[in-house]
């Protein structure tokens, strides 16, 4: 049996609690037809708090050599006046960076139990299924120059979105890739109408699209736009491609399609490594949420559903990502409910625990 190995980093915040969770379902596949090597690191403001840096060199270096990476989230008040370069989300963009993990797979699904609980009408997002693809490593959130200057009298904050035509014509193979497992439609989304990076975009991904996908449909949207249309018909899309920032504000809002932000996991996928898997890493979409940790109510189901994405895109284990999947569905359509996923009117929410615990629960009557 191969074992496969399993770096887990849960953080700061909700994140040690949801990868408590998570750890539950990990022991349930352990020994199953399955072997798990698991070691366990710091990143973000407790890696600061124990080594005065985001992320050790030394857990740097152990996440280039497993199988894939699971991270719980990063961030908090604690440690908002640090130096830049000492803050929580530095040491989660280095991982990305330097394992190179260019596309970020963002799906977000509406579980028919909780099409009602939307913010958007029940025919507008049940039986949602998309794909959010967003370019991970580049963009406006590594280009240089960058940083606060002062010019004459006064500060300048400088980012700069820059892109190159490989950059983008290996995240928009990954969506092509991607649609042609799903819907065989790619829509892309930048702003061609203001930013020259955004004219380049479309014409490699338009280039790419014709002579290597011309079974695909490809659309183009300015993402502006494609925002409103998420919101108005979200249905419409499969695949979306998009990049850095553009994808990190149009996988939030698809967050409310689902329900919740705690609902959404993601893949952030690299080039293959010796063993023929991809360098990878998991974690919700969502943040480490200080204004409800240690409370037990954070929702587990987004870092559950990452490790479903890891059980399929790492551990050739797709079947078992598919168990794990409707083991979630089931113990929604159940009823279960943390307190994210209850209206302004209530009702009694599960803890955080008691959640993991059902899920577990259902992957054995499965
Ligand atoms: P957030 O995602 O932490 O929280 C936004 C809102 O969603 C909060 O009201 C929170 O309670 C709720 N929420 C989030 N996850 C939830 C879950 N699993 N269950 C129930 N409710 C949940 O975003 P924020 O408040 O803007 O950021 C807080 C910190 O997290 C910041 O330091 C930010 O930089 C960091 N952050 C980290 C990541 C990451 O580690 N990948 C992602 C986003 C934000
Ligand atoms: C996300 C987060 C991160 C991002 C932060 C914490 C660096 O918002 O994963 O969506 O902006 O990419
Ligand atoms: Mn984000």
């Amino acid at each position: 049996m191969t074992t496969n190995s399993l770096l887990i980093l849960p953080g700061d915040g909700i994140g040690p609690e949801v990868m408590t969770e998570v750890r539950k379902v990990i022991g349930w596949f352990d020994g199953r037809g399955m072997s798990f090597d698991v070691s366990e690191d710091l990143v973000g403001g407790c890696a600061y708090d124990a080594h005065g840096t985001p992320l050790h060199d030394d857990t740097m270096a152990k996440a280039q050599e497993v199988d894939a990476v699971l991270l719980g989230a990063v961030g908090g008040p604690k440690y908002d006046s640090l130096d830049f370069s000492l803050k929580p989300e530095r040491g989660l963009l280095r991982l990305r960076k330097e394992m190179d993990l260019f596309a970020n797979l963002r799906p977000a699904q509406c579980f028919d139990a909780l099409a009602d609980f939307s913010s958007l009408k029940k025919d507008v997002v049940a039986g949602l299924d998309i794909m959010i693809v967003r370019e991970l490593t580049s963009g406006i959130y590594f280009g240089e120059p960058r940083g606060i200057v002062t010019e004459g009298n006064e500060r300048v904050g400088i980012n700069t979105q820059r892109y190159t035509e490989s950059e983008i014509a290996r995240v928009a193979r990954s969506a092509f890739e991607l649609a042609r497992r799903r819907g065989n439609k790619v829509c892309s989304m930048e702003k061609a109408n203001v930013m020259e990076s955004g004219v380049l975009w479309r014409e490699v991904v338009t280039k790419i699209g014709a002579e290597e996908y011309p079974d695909v449909a490809l659309s183009h949207m300015y993402a502006d736009a494609g925002a409103m249309q998420l919101c108005r018909w979200p249905k419409q899309f499969d695949v979306i491609v998009t990049d850095n920032l553009f994808g990190d504000l149009l996988s939030d809002a698809a967050a409310m399609l689902t329900g919740s932000l705690g609902m959404l996991p993601s893949a952030s996928l690299g080039l293959p490594m010796a063993n023929g898997r991809p360098k990878a890493l998991y974690e919700p979409v969502h943040g480490s949420a200080p204004d409800i940790t240690g409370q037990g109510k954070a929702n587990p189901i987004a870092c559950i559903l990452s490790f479903a994405m890891a059980l399929r895109y790492s551990f050739d284990a797709g079947d078992e990502a598919t168990r794990l999947e409707k083991a979630v569905e089931k113990v929604l359509a159940d009823g279960l409910r943390t307190a994210d996923l209850l209206g302004p009117e209530g009702g009694s929410p599960v803890s955080t625990g008691e959640m993991g615990d059902a899920i577990v629960a259902a992957l054995d009557a499965a």
